[in-house]
C-alpha cells in the first residue's frame, strides 16, 4: 500500500511563532520546521529566539529569529513587515507568549493584571492583526492560539492569568468565526501541567516543595505526570496542518486527563 501520512505537511510554509525562546515555543518551533516550514522565530528575549533558530539550523531546518515585544503595536507592525520582506507572506501563527503573574482579585496590582492582559490577549490580537491581510489575500492561512487549561477552570490565585486565558479561548472562537469566509482556521490549543518552569512562580507563591508538586501532579492528573512542551507541539503541527481543515474554533485540550474529570 502506498504511503500516505505526509511528514512534512507544512513544507515551504512561512510561520510566525511568538515566545519561541520559551519552551512550549522552542518545541513548536522545532517541530514545524522539522515539518517543512520556514520559522521566524520571535521572543522578547532575543538571545533566547537565537537559541531556538541556531538549533533548527543545526538539524537542516530553515528559521530566523527575531526580538520583539509583542504587546508593542508598532514592534509587532514593524516585525510582520520586516518577516514578509526576508522570509515571504506569513501563511502561519503560532500566538504562544504568556506570561503569568499569581495573585487573587485582592492582591493582584493592576499592573500586574494590566501587563498580563497586554501579553496574552492584546500581544495575540496585534499579532493577528498584522498578519490577516496577507491571509486574506491569499485566500488562506492558519492561527494557533496557546490558551491553557487554566482558561477553562479556575484555580486559586491565579485571577489575571486564568481569567486572560479564558479570552483567549473565547477570542479564538469568535476570530474563528469572522475569519472562516477568508480561508483562515483559527484554533487553540490549552495544555495543562507542562513541566517548563513556567508555573514556579505560582508554586512558590504557595510555599510547595517539590514533592507537593508532585502529589498535586499525581492527585490532579489522571496520567499520573507533568506534560512536556513535546506533548504540546505535535498538536499545534496538526492544527496548522490541512489534516485540520474543517477544524476551526476548537480548543483542544493536552492535559493527562485533568479536566476531563
Ligand atoms: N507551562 C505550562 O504549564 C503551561 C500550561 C498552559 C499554557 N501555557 C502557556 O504556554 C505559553 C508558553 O509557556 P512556557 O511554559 O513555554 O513558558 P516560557 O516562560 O518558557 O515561555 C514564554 C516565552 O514568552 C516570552 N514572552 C514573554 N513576554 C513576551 C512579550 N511581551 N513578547 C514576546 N515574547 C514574550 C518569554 O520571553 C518566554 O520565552 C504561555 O502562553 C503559557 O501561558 C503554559
Amino acid at each position: 500500500m502506498a504511503e500516505t501520512f505526509n511528514r512534512r505537511r507544512l513544507d515551504g510554509k512561512v510561520a510566525v511563532i511568538t515566545g519561541a525562546g520559551g519552551s512550549i515555543g522552542r518545541a513548536s518551533s522545532v517541530r514545524l520546521a522539522q515539518e517543512g516550514a520556514y520559522v521566524a522565530v520571535v521572543d522578547l528575549k532575543e538571545d533566547a529566539a537565537t537559541r531556538t533558530a541556531t538549533d533548527i539550523l543545526a538539524e537542516g531546518g530553515r528559521a530566523r529569529a527575531y526580538a520583539c515585544d509583542v504587546s508593542d503595536e508598532l514592534q509587532v507592525n514593524s516585525l510582520v513587515e520586516r518577516i514578509t520582506v526576508e522570509m515571504g507572506p506569513v501563511e502561519l501563527l503560532h500566538n504562544n507568549a504568556g506570561v503569568l503573574i499569581p495573585g487573587s482579585v485582592t492582591s493582584i496590582s493592576m499592573s500586574d493584571w494590566d501587563l498580563t492582559y497586554a501579553v496574552n490577549v492584546r500581544g495575540l490580537l496585534l499579532m493577528t492583526r498584522a498578519v490577516v491581510p496577507g491571509m486574506k489575500a491569499v485566500g488562506a492561512g492558519v492561527v494557533v492560539n496557546t490558551a491553557s487549561t487554566a482558561g477553562l477552570v479556575g484555580e486559586p490565585n491565579c485571577v489575571a492569568y486564568d481569567s486572560s486565558k479564558g479570552a483567549v479561548v473565547n477570542l479564538t472562537r469568535q476570530l474563528a468565526v469572522d475569519l472562516a469566509p477568508y480561508g483562515i482556521r483559527v484554533n487553540c490549543v490549552c495544555p495543562g501541567w507542562i513541566d517548563t518552569g513556567f508555573n514556579d512562580v505560582i508554586f512558590e507563591a504557595a510555599g510547595m516543595s517539590a514533592t507537593d508538586i508532585e502529589r498535586l501532579v499525581e492527585n490532579s492528573v489522571p496520567m499520573r505526570r507533568q506534560g512536556i512542551a513535546e506533548d504540546v507541539a505535535p498538536a499545534v503541527a496538526f492544527l496548522m496542518s490541512d489534516d485540520a481543515s474543517y477544524i476551526t474554533g476548537h480548543p483542544l485540550v493536552i492535559d493527562g486527563g485533568m479536566v476531563a474529570q
